[in-house]
């Protein structure tokens, strides 16, 4: 039995005990008795949320082991608040069937931090042309329910369809990483003045906005459940605000909204001005956009136009990023600092209260993937996955010291407000003061 002190559900009213047993929240309240041997967490006043919840991790096993393993990226995310995550399917080998999605969720078991749910590819090898083995994914132990070609588009519009017509009758989603190759080829950074000044060649708008609108129009059409990955630009918030008005009817019918979206930490935050000295830790895909862009993206985030937050947590190696701007990889870290730029860019300016925060983070995107077990108000009988953030804190970035085996984070030396203190997972502390505890789960 566990008994947390002092903390405030939300951020909201006068501090108050929750008491856990088996797993659960057992009961709210003032000034609980202690029962006898009961572990104390002491919450100083911090805010107590559901814990949170990321639709998209890049843990890197099988097949990059030096830059993030199932475990390391594990402890990051507990340490970040997490209590589940979802691994995307560009490892090396892919997780374009049965065999790889078992493995990866009994690897995220034995580490037993978060819930690790592997997400399986669209396509087999992520190639875009013959679709992967789904039902043998969704039927597999892991129980895939989140399909994506993640760090490539599904671009063939027939391929999207038969996808989302298979995964319809599976209960998933097709999560897209929306972007048109044909207009992409080559790109190494928005197209925009800071582009062409630095003279790399540009990633349009467009190229994501349209894939978007195409693949709206497919979802509605066949009644499939797509998501939208790292949503990134102005014009993308515009055709979803557009898309999610447009069939109310149809999203009602089928109980629950047939189109969904995220956003990641970055493109809330970071624009393309930080690309003048080629530093190739900002190099992204999609790339980091305009400063209007960031703000239409904090005002859809804070609208519910886009639902959720996701990382899109990218480990890489030192020589994969430490190079000329070209061949550098795109991607960066993102488990251990998004809540802290959630903080930054949405609670300090008044755009999202902490429930607000609780709904992108957890709520949301646990509906989005049909986690009964995660992303639950905090009340008597819910199962005890929660995160307590102290809220007032200010904590400055240091790569080297997150649990990833990779550092590639943007944000190294930046003094962001927000620090996770405590995790839990069904009752169990996973990390504490920066620290993540291994525990054994029994799922
Ligand atoms: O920046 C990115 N990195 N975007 C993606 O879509 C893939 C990811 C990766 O796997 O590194
Ligand atoms: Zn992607």
């Amino acid at each position: 039995m566990t008994l947390i002190r002092n903390v405030r559900p939300y951020g909201e009213g006068a501090p108050v005990d929750v008491r856990i047993e088996d797993g659960r929240i057992a009961e709210i309240g003032h000034s609980l008795t202690v029962p006898e041997g009961a572990e104390i967490i002491e919450g100083n006043g911090d805010v107590l949320l559901p814990g949170f919840v990321d639709l998209h991790t890049h843990l890197r096993e099988p097949g990059r082991e030096d830059t993030e393993t199932i475990a390391t990226g594990s402890a990051a995310a507990a340490l970040g608040g997490y209590t589940a995550v979802f691994a995307m399917a560009n490892t090396d080998p892919v997780a374009d069937n049965a065999v790889i999605v078992e493995h990866v969720w009994r690897r995220g078991q034995e580490a037993g931090l978060v819930d690790v749910h592997p997400v399986g590819a669209v396509t087999v090898g992520l190639q875009g042309e013959k679709l992967a083995e789904l039902g043998g994914m969704a039927g597999s132990a892991a129980g895939v329910r989140v399909f994506s070609d993640d760090g490539l588009c599904v671009h063939d519009p027939l391929i999207m369809r038969r996808a989302l017509e298979y995964t319809k009758a599976l209960g998933a989603v097709v999560a897209q990483h929306a972007e048109e190759p044909r207009l992409t080829v080559g790109a190494q950074a928005h197209e925009g003045a800071m582009a062409a000044k630095l003279g790399l060649t540009g990633w349009p708008a467009p190229a994501e906005e349209s894939i978007i609108a195409r693949d709206c129009l497919l979802a509605q059409h066949v009644g499939g459940r797509l998501h939208i990955c790292h949503v990134s630009t102005a014009g993308s918030a515009d055709v979803l605000r557009w898309a999610k008005n447009r069939t109310p009817d149809l999203a009602a019918k089928a109980g629950e909204a047939i189109i969904s979206a995220e956003v990641c930490p970055h493109h809330l935050l970071l624009t393309d001005d930080r690309l003048a000295d080629y530093d190739p830790v900002n190099k992204v895909n999609p790339p980091l956009r305009t400063e209007s862009d960031a703000h239409a993206l904090r005002r859809a985030l804070a609208d519910g136009t886009i639902d959720c937050v996701a990382t899109d947590h990218a480990p890489h190696a030192v020589q994969d990023k430490d190079c000329e701007w070209s061949a550098a990889r795109p991607g960066m870290l993102g488990l251990q600092t998004a809540l802290s730029i959630v903080v930054e860019t949405m609670v300090r300016p008044g755009l999202l209260d902490w429930r607000g925060v609780a709904r992108v983070m957890s709520e949301r995107p646990a509906q989005i993937a049909g986690l009964a077990d995660h992303g639950r108000p905090l009340a008597a009988g819910k199962p005890a996955n929660l995160v307590l953030v102290d809220a007032d804190a200010e904590w400055t970035v240091r790569g080297a010291e997150f649990a990833s085996i990779a550092a590639n984070t943007p944000y190294e030396g930046m003094r962001l407000p927000g620090k996770v203190t405590t995790t839990i997972l069904r009752g169990r502390v996973t990390a504490k003061d920066g620290v993540a505890t291994e525990v054994k789960v029994s799922a």
